[in-house]
């Protein structure tokens, strides 16, 4: 007799090694993969290392109790079913262990007729807890695969909508990172505009020469070598959303065209004479600060405010509480599918560096580390001595109630300040004060 489906890990823990001999054998033809433990110390250690699904253990076992075991796994291991064995028929050790936290009650002699459908039943339940659980990212899955339920992002939910529902230009900031161009098409596949193109233009990459008639095509003859007429981005957008990332780096010049755009949706194809009528939503996205950069005298200020219609402000990573975790098992669970691994899980210590640490990479950092420990690592689990050395000394950070808040505040502003390498704006940002804030404390401290 075997199942069918996904091979769960199970545990088996039992201080007489005949009954492990036995239940390893039953479960492994069952098509379980079987670890056996014959003590609670050594259970320990497998849970650590392994992800386990099923606990199955002895009631009675010298040194710690298998009762402490379940209470430990019940309280640390909420993704791991458990089945609580004993000799003895006894309707109190059953109520005991239940409401302790075991799933499942067997008692011995165990026979297949008994063991399998407790299995199942514990499976069944498993999969309901996952599926409920934070741990799983699918139903935070919001919008356009934009994962995060903090309330910085829950704001960000809404402004989605609101964008995708108006036909008003959207401007879209955050730092590096932040997942501005999934915003970007998440707006367009939720507006009525979602079965027109998703034109994505980085106006950054393309060189000021090229980008008038990249963006707005060209007539034949234009210019040297242009054999004949060329759509541009504007009109191969028609009907649907153009995404013009990195707006902030086009010239006064190629400003003023564009607010031409908005203004009264048509263009002009380099070398034409007549002007074509468009119908297009524009989501316009940058990295700057485009005020900034209008005080500045560098950005037109009638183009700022035609932009600067309906705003969606991207919170850097380190502002989203534990979306960092959610992010950290939903990338887990999407490279490990895509190598043809196991997801791996992370030790309680190692969450805690991923959730102190002020990823100035953002979203797109914790992407990349996550690929990489799953490429790099065959261990099931990783811990802190896996994860990259710049991400370890927040662990060590200890708590002092003798310190003054003066002193707290100096050694935090330099802890952030190290983490971000030093970079002030990011710096600023973490500790929600403002620049000149920043630059104050760090005058009043003598920090650098
Ligand atoms: N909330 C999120 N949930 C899931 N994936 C995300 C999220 N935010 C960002 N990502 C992923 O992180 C990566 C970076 O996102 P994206 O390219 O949209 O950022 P960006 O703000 O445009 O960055 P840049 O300014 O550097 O262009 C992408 O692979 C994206 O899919
Ligand atoms: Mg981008």
């Amino acid at each position: 007799m075997a199942r069918n489906g996904k091979l769960h890990n199970v545990l088996v823990v039992d201080d007489s090694p005949l009954m492990l001999k036995l239940l390893e054998k039953k479960l492994g033809d069952y098509r379980l993969k079987v670890h056996v433990a014959e003590s609670v110390e050594t259970a320990l250690d497998i849970l650590k290392q392994i992800p386990i699904d099923i606990l199955i253990t002895d009631k009675i076992m010298p040194t710690i109790d298998g009762l402490d075991l379940v209470r430990y796994v019940y309280e640390n291991h909420s993704n791991t079913g458990i089945i609580m064995v004993t000799s003895y028929a006894s309707v109190e050790g059953a109520v005991e262990a239940v409401k302790i936290g075991a799933d499942e009650y067997l008692q011995k002699p165990i026979t297949d007729e008994k063991l399998f459908p407790a299995v199942e039943r514990v499976i069944e339940k498993i999969n309901i807890r996952k599926s409920q659980s934070v741990d799983n990212p699918q139903q935070y899955r919001e919008l356009g695969g934009i994962i995060g339920q903090s309330p910085a992002m829950q704001k960000v939910f809404r402004a989605i909508r609101k964008a995708a529902d108006s036909p008003a230009t959207v401007l879209i900031t955050g730092e590096s990172g932040t997942g501005k161009e999934l915003v970007a098409r998440a707006i367009h596949y939720n507006s009525p505009r979602k079965d027109g193109p998703f034109v994505s233009v980085n106006c950054s990459a393309i060189p000021e020469t090229l980008l008038e008639s990249e963006l707005f095509g060209a007539v034949k003859g234009a210019y040297t070598g242009s054999t004949e007429t060329r759509e541009g981005y504007f009109a191969k957008a028609e009907k649907g959303s153009i995404f013009l990332d990195e707006i902030s780096s086009t010239s006064l010049q190629m400003q003023s065209k564009l607010l031409r755009v908005l203004q009264e949706k048509e263009i002009t194809k380099v070398g034409a004479n007549t002007v074509q009528k468009i119908d297009i939503k524009v989501i316009a996205a940058t990295n700057k600060n485009l005020k900034e950069l209008v005080d500045e005298g560098r950005y037109r200020e009638d183009l700022y405010y035609r932009l600067n219609v309906l705003t969606i402000d991207l919170p850097p990573l380190a502002a989203r509480g534990d979306d960092v975790l959610l992010l950290t098992h939903f990338f887990a669970q999407k490279f490990a599918g895509e190598y043809g691994k196991e997801p791996p899980t992370f030790t309680e210590d190692a969450l805690r560096v991923l959730k102190n640490y002020a990823w100035p990479g953002n979203v797109r950092e914790l992407d990349n580390l996550v690929q990489r420990l799953i490429v790099m690592s065959e261990k099931p689990s990783i811990d802190v001595a896996d994860l990259p050395q710049h991400m370890r000394y927040t662990l060590q950070r200890t708590n002092n109630a003798t310190k003054s808040l003066l002193q707290v505040e100096q050694e935090h502003i330099k802890l952030v300040l190290e983490s971000v390498n030093g970079n002030k704006t990011q710096a600023a940002k973490i500790l929600g004060i403002d620049r000149k804030t920043l630059r104050e404390k760090l005058k009043k401290h003598a920090i650098i």
